[in-house]
C-alpha cells in the first residue's frame, strides 16, 4: 500500500512533465527555419541547400537539397500548405525561392547582390503580405515587403527605415526577430552593441544584455486577445557565452515601455520563443529548452539539448523544434 502511493506520485511527477522527443537527426544541415502550417505538414530549412517536409506530424520525412544552391544557408522559411514554401538564402547575393509543387523545383523570386547584404528573417500575415529583413547597409535598416506570399518583393526605401547604431543588426539564428504584432503591424528586435525594439517606425531601447558582437535579442513572440496585443516577450543572451543567464530575457504588457525581467529566467542564451497560449511558453537555445506555465514568470529547463527554433503549428496546437546535425524534435505536453 505505502510503496504504491509512492509509486503513483512518482508517476503522476513524471507525466505531468513536458518533455521532448527527438523525430529525426543526422542529416547534414543546421536547421534554423522552421514553419508548422498544421497539426501534420512541417517544413524546415538549413545549411547546404537543405529543405526537408513532413506531411504527417513528423514521423517521415522528406529531405531535398535545393537545385543550384548547395551551399546557400537558408536560415527562414515559411510554409503556407504542403505545395507551397518560401525559403531565405542570407547572403551575397541574397536569394528568395518559392516553391509551387511541394519543392520538386524553386522558383527564384528576390535577388539582391548588394555589398554586405545580409538578409536575417521574414514573416507573414495570413491575408498574403509579408517581409523581410536585412542586416543594416549604410547605416539602415533593411527591408523588402511582399503582398502575395513571396511571389513578388519590393525592397523598402532606404530613407522610409530608421538608422541603426555602429554595431546594431540582426540575428538570423530562428526567423523571429521579425513577427506580425497585430492585424497590420509588424515589430522586431534589434540585436549585438545595441538591442532595441523596432515598432511604428521608431527603435526603443530595451534592457536585454548587449554591448557585444554576439549580444543581444534573438527572438520577440506575441500573445493578442483579437488586435489588441497584452504581452511581448523577448529572449536572448549572449551566444558566445551561452549558458549565461544574464539579462536574456523580458516581457512588457505595454508594448516596450516598461519591460520586466523573470523571476527565474531561462537558462542560457536563447534563440528563440514562442507562446503556446496565454500562459505557456517554450523557449530554446544551443544551451537547453526552456517551459513558461505563468506567462514569462518564470522558466523551467526541460533539457539540456540544443535546438536553434520552436514554432507552434499556425493552424493547430503541435510544437516542434529543429538545430543542428538536422535534428528535429516535438513537444509532449502533460
Ligand atoms: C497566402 O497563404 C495563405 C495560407 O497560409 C492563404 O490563406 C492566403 O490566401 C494566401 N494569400 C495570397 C495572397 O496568396
Ligand atoms: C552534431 O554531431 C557532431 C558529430 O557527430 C557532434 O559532435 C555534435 O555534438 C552534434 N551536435 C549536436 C547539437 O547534437
Amino acid at each position: 500500500m505505502k510503496y504504491g502511493l509512492i509509486f503513483i506520485l512518482f508517476w503522476g511527477h513524471f507525466s505531468r512533465a513536458q518533455s521532448i522527443h527527438i523525430l529525426t537527426t543526422g542529416t547534414k544541415t543546421s536547421i534554423r527555419g522552421l514553419s508548422v502550417v498544421d497539426d501534420q505538414i512541417i517544413w524546415v530549412s538549413g545549411s547546404n541547400g537543405k529543405v526537408g517536409k513532413s506531411l504527417d506530424g513528423g514521423i517521415t520525412w522528406t529531405w531535398m537539397t535545393v537545385n543550384g544552391f548547395e551551399k546557400t544557408d537558408f536560415r527562414d522559411i515559411e510554409a503556407f500548405d504542403e505545395k507551397t514554401a518560401v525559403i531565405m538564402g542570407i547572403a551575397e547575393p541574397a536569394y528568395i525561392l518559392k516553391t509551387f509543387n511541394g519543392g520538386e523545383s524553386w522558383k527564384l523570386v528576390y535577388t539582391d547582390s548588394t555589398k554586405g547584404i545580409f538578409l536575417d528573417a521574414m514573416d507573414f500575415f495570413p491575408d498574403g503580405r509579408g517581409v523581410v529583413i536585412g542586416d543594416p547597409i549604410n547605416g539602415r535598416m533593411y527591408m523588402a515587403r511582399t503582398i502575395d506570399n513571396g511571389s513578388n518583393w519590393q525592397r523598402t526605401d532606404f530613407n522610409k527605415l530608421p538608422e541603426m547604431a555602429d554595431g546594431e543588426a540582426f540575428f538570423a539564428s530562428s526567423g523571429t526577430n521579425v513577427r506580425p504584432l497585430n492585424y497590420e503591424e509588424i515589430v522586431i528586435v534589434t540585436s549585438g552593441k545595441k538591442s532595441r525594439m523596432y515598432l511604428r517606425g521608431k527603435l526603443s531601447d530595451m534592457p536585454i544584455i548587449q554591448g557585444g558582437e554576439s549580444t543581444g535579442a534573438n527572438s520577440i513572440t506575441i500573445w493578442n486577445r483579437g488586435n489588441k496585443v497584452e504581452k511581448v516577450v523577448v529572449v536572448g543572451g549572449d551566444f558566445g557565452k551561452d549558458t549565461l543567464t544574464l539579462n536574456n530575457c523580458f516581457y512588457s504588457t505595454n508594448l516596450g515601455k516598461t519591460w520586466v525581467a523573470p523571476k527565474v529566467g531561462p537558462h542560457g542564451y536563447r534563440s528563440c520563443v514562442e507562446f503556446i497560449d496565454k500562459n505557456t511558453l517554450i523557449t530554446c537555445g544551443t544551451s537547453g529548452v526552456d517551459i513558461s506555465t505563468d506567462g514569462a514568470k518564470t522558466w523551467q529547463l526541460i533539457t539540456p539539448k540544443s535546438f536553434h527554433v520552436c514554432r507552434i503549428a499556425k493552424a493547430g496546437s503541435a510544437v516542434y523544434l529543429a538545430g543542428s546535425n538536422g535534428t528535429i524534435a516535438k513537444l509532449k505536453l502533460p
